[in-house]
């Protein structure tokens, strides 16, 4: 019989609870003791800590957000806030921690590893976690951010105007290459490939003289100062620019089926894993087939862009 806590940590993903509730329900078919962090780190900290059961996951498999809930937690990058952690995981006497979160919670994770069997499941709309060629959350924050950019496309062509919109990643351009990809964008800025604003602007004005009536450019919200960009941008060409970011929308909502199953999946594998007493490891998909990677490994490396992505923007937008 093994003592299982899971936590949330960090921004929430569509898909969390589908995870949540794949741990749970396998873990209870292995006969573990499961368990619930809430509130992210924070709550582990402050011993938010409650024990989850077959019924405590009903009917979450649909649901956006997390039920344990999230925050940030800065003492958790603390070396003060790290020991609090492990003697709390020690004092309840956890025999797995099963992180559900992206690359932070993963980083954090990894300290924590060196005292706590971990496993982490990969769980961010960023999809920047290194190893995993998707994230959970990932797909439904594409399909999110696609149905408002068509939105904007029917009155940026009714204006013949330029929208410049700004989608999340944090540091990364994963989400904004993916999503400008499925949108049609003319151009995509991230911040892995620096811009050259005189090329976007001759782009735009030679689109124009083609008959082209609307432009859309995805610009990640690591790549700068999306507002700057735009003002640039509109002095160069003398064709209105407005600014949407989308912002929150992209982290809610109900998880697509893609994101519902990949975490299916991810909850399960991890459960096998602890119950091989496999531990420090992240599970990750790679080419369709799940497996799992070192922790060490994934927190060393940066997630490279699809450059295949970047040259479809090219040719097609
Ligand atoms: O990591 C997920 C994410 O939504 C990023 O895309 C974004 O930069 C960040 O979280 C926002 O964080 P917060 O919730 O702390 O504002």
């Amino acid at each position: 019989m093994k003592k299982i806590a899971i936590i949330t940590p960090g921004g929430d993903a569509p898909g969390m609870n589908a995870a949540i509730r794949a741990v749970v329900r396998a873990g209870l078919k292995h006969n573990f003791e499961l368990y619930g962090i809430y509130r992210g780190y924070q709550g582990l900290l402050e011993k938010d800590i409650k024990q989850l059961n077959s019924r405590s996951v009903s009917g979450i498999i649909y649901k956006g957000g997390t039920i344990l809930k999230s925050s940030r937690c800065e003492k958790i990058k603390t070396l003060d806030g790290l020991n609090q952690a492990i003697e709390v995981l020690k004092e309840f006497k956890f025999d797995y921690l099963v992180v559900i979160g992206g690359d932070g919670s993963i980083k954090a994770a990894s300290k924590i590893s060196k005292y706590v069997s971990v496993i982490c499941i990969p769980a961010s709309i960023d999809n920047d976690v290194y190893g995993t060629d998707e994230t959970i959350g990932f797909d439904t924050a594409i399909d999110t951010a696609v149905s408002a950019i068509d939105k904007i496309r029917d009155t940026a062509t009714s204006f013949e105007r330029v929208f410049v919109v700004e989608v999340m990643g944090r540091e990364h351009g994963h989400l904004a290459l993916a999503v400008a990809v499925a949108s049609g964008a003319e151009v995509v800025i991230i911040p892995e490939v620096k811009y050259d604003l005189d090329k976007i602007a001759k782009k735009l004005l030679k689109d124009k003289q083609k008959g082209k009536t609307s432009e859309i450019i995805i610009f990640a919200e690591g790549a700068g100062n999306v507002r700057e960009f735009a003002l640039k941008l509109e002095a160069k060409i003398n064709i209105p620019v407005r600014v949407s970011s989308l912002g929150y929308i992209q982290r809610g909502g109900s998880p697509s089926a893609r994101s519902r199953i990949l975490a299916s999946l991810f909850g399960e594998y991890a459960v096998e894993l602890i119950s091989k007493n496999i531990k420090n490891k992240v599970v990750v998909i790679k080419n369709n087939k799940i497996e799992c990677i070192d922790i060490k490994t994934v927190v060393s490396k940066e997630k490279p862009i699809d450059k295949n992505l970047l040259k479809l923007v090219d040719e097609l937008g």
